[in-house]
């Protein structure tokens, strides 16, 4: 899941973006022992982040930017992409210094790379102390007191069940408006090239009444925005029966929670907490949750709908199990129900295995058709044990894929300046989440659609809403000034 969205938009495959890599934020306490965490991939691995460092926090550790001051140091790693895991062996390499002059320091390797290498880790990279899988995080106080006694440790299962559902994450990385909530783990989908499923294991909900806690604690705590997460949030579905039979007992109904309902759960917390959502699967998206998000104003007007490829033999390949004309329908679909304001983004990869030039072109087109807001774009990168390494051959030529790439890039960069500046003269709401980086006299806010607006500063204060009127635009950026407030 890419998504969730920066407004650095544009992401190429190559460069890992700025928010891709995230560290652990000084805690400010001293005296206790050190934890320093360096998360990458999606946002699944920042919110496990959180989780890992509340389990952490119990065992009595604060966490610190500095890696030189750290007793503990985790990299939350991801697989996703060739390109993801080199950059963490790299990470290895360079902190291996920091261990010398520090050799107490417990090296830990957690997430889906610990998940794809397991034990092998251990033989590769003499400087890991510890590899944790994503499901077993609650395993940690055991595995640090093994490797505390001098053993390295390994804890690479993975569950059927564990949703973390009653564990309260720190906020990391908080601007203290925004959080996000882990609504589901693990996926059931097969697309061919992907190795999430083998990293996350079997596609689980969590206790809907766990996550309507999480995001009425957050309302209360000043928080103005949720983000509910998971690699395909339409197929959330939650039964009393299968989760919960006390419950079942106590209410006597057998209560099913798809995600429109979750969604309606969470909006109705408070009208000013604004609900977003990723990532939606194209072929599980209904017109439940279409009409869900027109009924309820709060619930943001954007939608994350990766398409990877605008021709149907390789969304086959890819085993994405719609073609597509579906993937078109959907579009239309959400433009008829939300109106052409709703902000739609999408994941792409080019050069997936025996793709023509002509089977390209037709990514183009779909582009042109959807005229996405923002688009995450990659060239195939072939993963060990996916069904597209074991069925096909990687054929395309690195330079081809990074042509194509750079096509796509330029069109996507194209839509994005226009549909910005479509944008001029119109009014919007928009919540205030920081400073601007670029000035401290103004800040920035996110319409519902998820553009990025910025204006004076004056007196807004982070979490505010404020109405706007925009000026001007660039790619990435709306300008506004504020109309009555
Ligand atoms: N669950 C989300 C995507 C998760 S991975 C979904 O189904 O849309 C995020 C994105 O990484 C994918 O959408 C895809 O575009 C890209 N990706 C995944 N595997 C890849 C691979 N082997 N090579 C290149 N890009 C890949
Ligand atoms: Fe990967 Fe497909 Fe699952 Fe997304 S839906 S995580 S691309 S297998
Ligand atoms: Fe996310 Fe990367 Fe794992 S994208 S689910 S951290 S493989």
């Amino acid at each position: 899941m890419k998504g969730l969205i920066s407004d650095l938009d544009i992401l190429d495959g190559e460069e890992l973006k700025k928010e891709e890599v995230q560290i652990t934020k000084e805690e400010g306490n001293t005296g206790k022992k050190k934890l320093y965490i360096e998360s990458y991939g999606c946002q699944m691995n920042f919110s496990d982040s959180e989780i890992v460092s509340s389990i952490m926090k119990e065992q009595g550790y604060t966490t610190t930017s500095s890696i030189e001051e750290a007793d503990v140091t985790f990299l939350n790693t991801c697989s996703i992409r060739e390109k993801a895991e080199q950059t963490v062996r790299n990470r290895l390499n360079h902190i291996n210094g920091t261990k010398k002059k520090n050799p107490n320091m417990v090296v830990g390797v957690l997430g889906c790379m610990a998940e794809r290498l397991k034990s092998k880790f251990l033989e590769e990279e003499k400087i890991v102390d510890l590899v944790v899988g994503p499901d077993a995080y609650r395993d940690l106080p055991n595995l640090l007191s093994e490797v505390e006694t001098g053993q390295k440790a390994v804890n690479t299962f993975l569950s059927r069940e564990e949703t973390y559902a009653d564990i309260s994450p720190v906020r990391l990385n908080s601007n203290g408006v925004t959080a996000f909530i882990s609504i589901m783990r693990g996926c059931d989908n097969m697309c061919s090239f992907c190795v999430v499923p083998f990293t996350r294991g079997r596609e689980r909900s969590r206790d809907p009444y766990s996550i309507v806690k999480e995001a009425q604690d957050l309302f209360d705590r000043g928080f103005r925005e949720v983000t509910l997460l998971g690699q395909n949030v339409d197929s959330y579905k939650w039964s009393a029966e299968q989760n919960n039979k006390a419950r079942l007992e106590k209410s006597g109904v057998e209560e099913i929670i798809n995600f429109a309902n979750l969604l309606e759960m969470v909006a109705k917390v408070d009208p000013k907490l604004r609900v977003r959502f990723s990532t939606s699967h194209p072929k599980d998206i209904t017109d439940e949750v279409l009409y869900t998000m027109k009924k309820y104003e709060n619930i943001c007007n954007y939608i994350h709908l990766p398409v990877q490829s605008g021709n149907s033999r390789i969304l086959d390949m890819m085993n994405r199990t719609y073609d597509r004309e579906w993937y078109i329908e959907r579009v239309d679909k959400i433009k008829e129900i939300l109106g052409d304001d709703c902000g739609i983004s999408s994941d792409m990869i080019t050069g997936f295995c025996t793709e023509t030039e002509e089977e390209h072109k037709d990514t183009l087109s779909l582009m042109e058709y959807v005229k996405y807001d923002l688009s995450y774009m990659f060239f195939y990168s072939e993963r060990p044990g996916t069904l597209a390494e074991k069925k096909y051959e990687d054929d395309i030529p690195l330079e081809t894929k990074k042509r194509r790439l750079n096509e796509i890039i330029e069109l996507q960069n194209q839509h994005s300046k226009e549909n910005n500046a479509k944008a001029v003269g119109k009014e919007f709401e928009i919540l205030i989440e920081g400073t601007s980086k670029k000035s401290d006299q103004q800040v920035f806010g996110r319409t519902s659609s998820n553009k990025v607006v910025v204006i004076d500063a004056a007196n807004h204060k982070k979490g505010d809403y404020v109405k706007v009127k925009v000026n001007d635009s660039t790619t990435g950026t709306l300008f506004g000034t504020v109309i009555d407030n």
